[in-house]
């Protein structure tokens, strides 16, 4: 079974942002260092990481449990052809693929926390759906990739918020009164008005003061690493400075900033040729800044 602490989730609220690529290359680089690593495809609808590590035609993968819905399957771990690096396919491109009931969604994520590895890697979808923020609540601080446009900050941000209201709303579960403060998924049932932690805990003091209490130990529990991707000039670094400022200010949450990787055309040519970069190209930038992240991550997490 995997500790929570090493189930790495990476996400982030737009699409195209490079998380995949990211997410593959940090599971390269642990596994070369040596590390059993797993990675998990949960792009149900536009899975790709099969195809980032050049392996085609994926024989298995998360679909075989959604057709049978049994949980008695066999392993789905693919072996990727680099050491200590298995893959766990998703479901495929084809239509309704993505649409996965709740029970389903809760037999996949059983099935990664009981993987037999020292690091599990979550590929997400892009948006702030439920099925999508609690894969990434699956891991205690998942990664978050943004770029430095000013629509992928904004979309981040709302994935922050996403996944804490999404912690808050789960021990909030029984609560009437207090759940519509935080889960915002039916506007006609939610308060919507509450969409900063300030709010949140104002109106929680005229309810019920003690879960201000609760609120802040979560907040306390959650610190998700940034990651600012498609740098191409000093000034696009601000952005992810500014993130930061924002998501303390308005959530209250403190994010780890592990660093950046550059626009690099080495990156898009890595994804055409179907070779990570840490591997094709292990001494160039882009392969150097993964290694600082990498770094970072472990300076974090110990
Ligand atoms: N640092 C970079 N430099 C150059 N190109 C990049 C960089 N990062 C990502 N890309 C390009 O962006 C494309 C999309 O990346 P990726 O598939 O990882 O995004 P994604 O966030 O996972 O998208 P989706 O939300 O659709 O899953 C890559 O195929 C690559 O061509
Ligand atoms: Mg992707």
């Amino acid at each position: 079974m995997v500790s929570p602490e090493h189930i790495i989730a990476v996400g982030g609220g737009k699409g195209g942002i490079g998380k995949s690529v990211i997410c593959t290359n940090l599971a390269v680089g642990l596994a070369l260092s040596g590390k059993k690593v797993v990675l998990v495809d949960t792009d149900f609808g536009s899975s790709n990481l099969h195809a980032l590590l050049g392996v085609k035609n994926p024989p298995l993968g998360f679909i075989n449990f959604f057709q049978k819905n049994s949980n008695h399957s066999p392993s789905l771990l693919l072996e990727t052809g680099i050491d200590n690096l298995q893959l766990i396919c998703a479901a495929g491109d084809n239509p309704g693929s993505a649409d996965i009931n709740s029970e389903t969604l809760g037999i996949v994520r059983d099935n990664i926390r009981n993987l037999d590895a020292d690091y599990v890697f979550l590929d997400l979808s892009p948006g702030v759906s439920y099925a999508v923020v609690d894969f990434f609540n699956l891991a205690d601080s998942g990664m978050i990739i943004t770029t430095p446009e000013l629509t992928s900050v904004m979309k981040t941000f709302s994935f922050i918020r996403a996944a804490l209201f999404r912690r808050i709303s789960i021990l909030f579960r029984n609560q009437e009164n207090l759940i519509r403060l935080v889960d915002h998924s039916d506007p006609t049932l939610a308060d919507m008005e509450t969409h900063s932690i300030d709010i949140l805990k104002e109106k929680l003091s005229a309810i019920d003061p003690k879960q201000v209490l609760v609120v802040d130990m979560i907040i306390d529990s959650f610190r998700p690493c940034l990651i600012a991707n498609r740098i191409r000039y000093e000034k696009d670094l601000k952005a992810g400075e500014n993130l930061i400022e924002l998501v303390k200010k308005y959530l209250g949450v403190e994010p780890v900033y592990l660093g950046y990787l550059i626009e690099s055309d080495r990156v898009r040519d890595s994804v055409d040729e179907m070779t990570p970069f840490f591997i094709k190209e292990p001494d160039s930038t882009p392969a150097n800044n993964l290694q600082n992240i990498i770094d970072a991550f472990s300076n974090a997490h110990g």
